[in-house]
């Protein structure tokens, strides 16, 4: 049962009891109606509604009536990210599916909640929808530099007015590497973390912001990111999904009617494919984790990388690829993880993996030498 009241406001009955949410709700039910990916279902209702106010608004509702059970079976709001990367972080909904990453936001969250003190000045780089230098600025900062390089800065700018931290969050719409502050930060908070940890720039915003936008000694969050490995095995129908094997290749001849083995020739070692978390759970792991790479901000701030790791097999199996995750202490409390074990892990990114060419077969005491390097293509690498 809907009831819409005078101002639109509607009232749904909900799986867990009545729930309210803005008039915009009444259209989320109606193009959800029928089964459709939610980005569609987004694209659809964007059309509907005005402005970026309004479109965060839509988002929300579409993520109350989800968790109140309303839209049941909506495809997970994490894989949105990847439909709308498209625009990157200039579209909302890559950054509705970072807020719907509870594990992602709630530690950024609560690190920076215990870390700021009152009247602190706080630069946050990437600030996005302006969660956290909301927050920042909410838990006593007495000021906020939230610096933002998409337009999605209006939509921070927004946010903190909405919560009346407005006067302290000031929005810098630019690079943080391209821009000035009127003061030095006590403290940088970002979550600039790409699938691959480093690639999204954290480790040059962060070494340029301690040369020159914050105090000496102030806090860093995350204080250190870890990058590690693990030699995995794929269930035959997870190995078709993302190798090229010689059944697969079989098929293909069949299908298509054209020979394409030279496929493998062409790969070289292998390649390198940032996949769900959902794909990666299932993989049987031959060996420990190994740390990759690992670069710990209290004492250290490279903006390159160059490692070569070896990987320790403890299981008899064939290795078809190496799974990667990494491990961001945000304080020292506590860390978010991309481990796909982690029932707690965060689900907003993906598991960067380096798939073996030509698989090999291993036994407990082998070892296998990876290479990992930043910038670099590609950034991951099995050496012979
Ligand atoms: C993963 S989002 C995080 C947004 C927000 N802080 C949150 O936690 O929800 C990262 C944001 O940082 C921005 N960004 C990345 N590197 C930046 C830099 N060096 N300077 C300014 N913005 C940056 C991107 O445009 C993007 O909006």
């Amino acid at each position: 049962m809907i009831r819409v009241k005078s101002d639109g406001v509607c009232d749904i009955d909900a799986p867990g009891g009545r729930i309210r949410v803005p008039a915009v709700g009444l259209a989320v039910v109606a193009v959800f109606s029928r089964p459709r990916p939610l980005a569609e279902g987004i694209a659809a209702l964007e059309t509907q509604v005005a402005g970026h106010q309004g479109a965060l608004e839509l988002l929300s509702t579409v993520m109350t009536l989800r968790s109140a059970g309303v839209l049941e079976g909506a495809a997970d709001l994490h894989e949105l990210q990847f439909d709308a990367m498209g625009e990157g972080f200039a579209a909302l909904p890559s950054h509705a599916a970072l807020l719907a990453d509870g594990p992602r936001t709630l530690g950024w969250l609560r690190a920076l909640r215990r870390a700021v003190r009152p009247g602190q000045v706080v630069l946050e780089i990437g600030a996005g929808t302006g969660i956290l230098s909301t927050a920042a600025a909410l838990a006593g900062a007495r000021r906020v530099f939230a610096v933002e390089s998409t337009d999605v800065a209006g939509v921070a700018a927004r946010v903190a007015d909405g919560n009346r931290v407005g006067d302290v969050v000031q929005l810098v719409h630019g690079w943080s590497t391209a821009i000035a502050l009127s003061e030095p930060a006590d403290l940088l908070v970002s979550e600039i973390l790409d699938d691959d940890p480093f690639q999204e720039g954290v480790l040059e915003a962060t070494a340029d912001a301690r040369q020159r936008h914050l105090l000496p000694g102030a806090t860093v969050i995350p204080s250190r990111i870890r990058l590690l490995g693990v030699p995995a095995e794929l269930a035959p129908e997870e190995l078709e999904r993302h190798a090229v094997t010689p059944e697969l290749l079989q098929r293909w001849r069949d299908q298509y009617g054209i020979e394409l083995a030279s496929l493998i020739e062409s790969m070289g070692v292998g390649y390198v494919v940032n996949l769900l978390r959902k794909h990666t759970a299932t993989w049987t792991r031959l060996g420990p984790p190994v740390v990759l790479a690992d670069v710990d901000f209290a004492t250290d701030f490279p903006t390159a990388l160059s490692t070569v790791s070896e990987l320790q097999v403890s299981a008899e199996g064939v290795c078809h690829a190496v799974l990667t995750y990494f491990e961001a202490q945000l304080d020292e409390e506590s860390a978010v993880t991309t481990d796909p074990l982690r029932g707690d892990g965060a689900t907003s990114w993906r598991n960067p993996v380096f798939v073996l060419a030509r698989p090999r077969r291993v036994r407990a005491g082998d070892s296998l030498r990876l290479a990992y390097r930043y910038p670099g293509s590609p950034s991951l690498e099995l050496l012979p």
